[in-house]
């Protein structure tokens, strides 16, 4: 499997729905001890091959999430949101003896949103999109409040976009490209170009604007997903069995990547099971790449997607 990721072009989305260290499939550790090594191959490419434009969306129990996520940050992945799917009472109804149980029962598993770290490399030092803002607006040796004169506001381009604390806002493409215009004109001209990446040419607002994840947030929408687990003609079953253990719903998968990426882009689904992320990629006009290593599902998935749009 790890080979195939230098075959897939590069994601827009990664749905990772692995291990959970519950053994609930072959190669699944039994415990959450495994999990760490069991995923750090698979994010060592993903770091490796993500773009700035790329999200995570790491599916998982709780604790599952709590154990890898250390190996997550390590790697260049920036948390943006846990998400908590509920499955609601019915998902243990009459299956849980109150008497006995020495917890509450769990309905819950999470889906954590993690985006990839950008950095800007300047002058031999290493910064963040917000730091490299601000040192390359000081390096055109002009005052920061300027910023408002460049942007015609009033006091918003120094408050939100160079400010040095948590509350920084990204400039949109217009404000980026009238900083990049005032800056080239204004600043001194022995340091120009101002806000260049390759020190030929100023980046663009389109440039800019593809440095971080793809994001739209639709209204109605928060991050507790209520939605019961895999039901009705949307289970694969054989023999009145489920198929799979793991299924996830297209809702929510067709949620996260309309969220997270536009017509045409890829998604990488690499633990497909039966291939819920493709599916719904392929329903939302993506393109996906997919890996599923065992051949019992992996065939159920190539059907399943063969009929993409009867589920
Ligand atoms: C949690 S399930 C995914 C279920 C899937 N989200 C769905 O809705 O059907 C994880 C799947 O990853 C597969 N898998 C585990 N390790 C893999 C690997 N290295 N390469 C490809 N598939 C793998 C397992 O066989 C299992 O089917």
């Amino acid at each position: 499997m790890l080979d195939l990721y230098a075959q897939w072009k590069p994601p827009t989305v990664i749905v990772s729905d692995g291990a959970y260290g519950l053994g609930s499939f072959p190669g699944d550790p039994p415990t959450i001890a495994g999990l760490v090594e069991w995923y750090r191959p698979h994010v060592r490419a993903w770091t490796q091959h993500a773009l700035p434009e790329t999200t995570l969306w790491f599916w998982n129990s709780e604790l599952g999430w709590a154990t890898v996520h250390p190996l997550l940050v390590e790697a260049g992945w920036e948390f943006r949101n846990c998400h908590v799917w509920d499955k609601g009472i019915a998902h243990i109804a009459g299956n849980a003896n109150t008497r006995t149980l020495r917890k509450f029962p769990v309905t819950t598993e999470v889906c954590v949103q993690y985006v990839k770290k950008t950095f800007f490399e300047a002058q031999g030092m290493r910064m963040s999109m917000q730091e490299w803002l601000r040192h390359e607006w000081i390096r055109a040796g002009l005052p920061l409040w300027k910023t408002n004169d460049a942007c015609g506001v009033k006091n918003a381009a120094t408050r939100k976009y160079f400010t040095a604390d948590h509350l920084w806002y990204f400039p949109p493409p217009d404000a980026f490209d009238a900083l990049v215009r005032y800056a080239n004109e204004h600043g001194r001209r022995d340091g120009r170009p101002y806000f260049s990446r390759d020190g030929r040419r100023p980046m663009t607002g389109g440039e800019w604007s593809t440095m971080r994840a793809k994001f739209v947030c639709d209204a109605g929408i928060t991050n507790v997903w209520t939605e019961p687990a895999v039901r009705g003609i949307e289970r694969l079953k054989a023999r009145n069995q489920c198929i799979h253990m793991n299924q996830k719903p297209l809702k929510l998968l067709e949620m996260i990547i309309h969220a997270s990426s536009d017509e045409l882009d890829v998604v990488w689904e690499p633990f497909g099971g039966l291939c819920s992320g493709t599916i719904a990629a392929h329903k939302l006009n993506r393109r996906s790449f997919a890996a599923e290593c065992v051949p019992e599902f992996y065939n159920i998935a190539v059907k399943r997607l063969e009929n993409y749009d009867v589920f």
